[in-house]
């Protein structure tokens, strides 16, 4: 435990002192879905559970700042990964980040090689009503009960 908060705090420490030109370089970015069923629909909380990320409307996407973590600038939630003996795993949106796996390779969004995970770049996307889709990270092959679909990818719109 120890361990881990003084590499979160190293990592912080990393980040306030990056350099200016590196800090105001970071940009933060929409992230959306690119295939059927969430073809350009955008990562952001279920307006009734602020902890839950979907895939919904561009119009309430929510903007990213990317690196190891991934944290919304509209809310300071940042998104997590849980753990489950399943192979999905199910995300969630905290006040406090406890996930440090997420990288860009290009414009997709990954779980570093080097992280818990391996690196993986394939998310379970399973419906809700009102036209949000649940995300899990995948890892495997299982797939949680429901309308779902596996091997979603998820994207930057662009690199500007
Ligand atoms: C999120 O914040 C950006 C500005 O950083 C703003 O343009 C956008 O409308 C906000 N989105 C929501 C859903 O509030
Ligand atoms: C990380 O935090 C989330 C809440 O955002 C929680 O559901 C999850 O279990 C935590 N993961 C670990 C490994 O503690």
């Amino acid at each position: 435990m120890l361990s881990l908060f003084a590499s979160i705090f190293l990592f912080l420490s990393c980040v306030v002192a990056r350099p200016v030109e590196e800090a105001t370089a970071a940009s933060s970015y929409q992230i959306r879905g690119v295939s059927s069923p969430i073809f350009h629909l955008y990562l952001q909380a279920l307006p009734s559970s602020a902890s839950t990320p979907v895939l919904g409307p561009a119009a309430s996407g929510e903007y990213f700042t990317i690196g190891s973590t991934i944290q919304s600038t509209n809310t300071s939630n940042y998104l997590n990964i849980g753990t489950a003996s399943t192979s999905y795993k199910p995300l969630s949106f905290s006040k406090t980040s406890n996930t440090t796996a997420w990288a860009l390779e290009g414009d997709t969004i990954i779980t570093a090689t080097a992280s818990t995970y391996g690196r993986q770049l394939n998310f379970v996307a399973c419906q809700l009503t009102g036209g949000y889709y649940s995300i899990y990270l995948q890892t495997g092959s299982d797939v949680p009960s429901g309308t779902c679909s596996n091997f979603q990818t998820l994207h930057l719109p662009c690199l500007c």
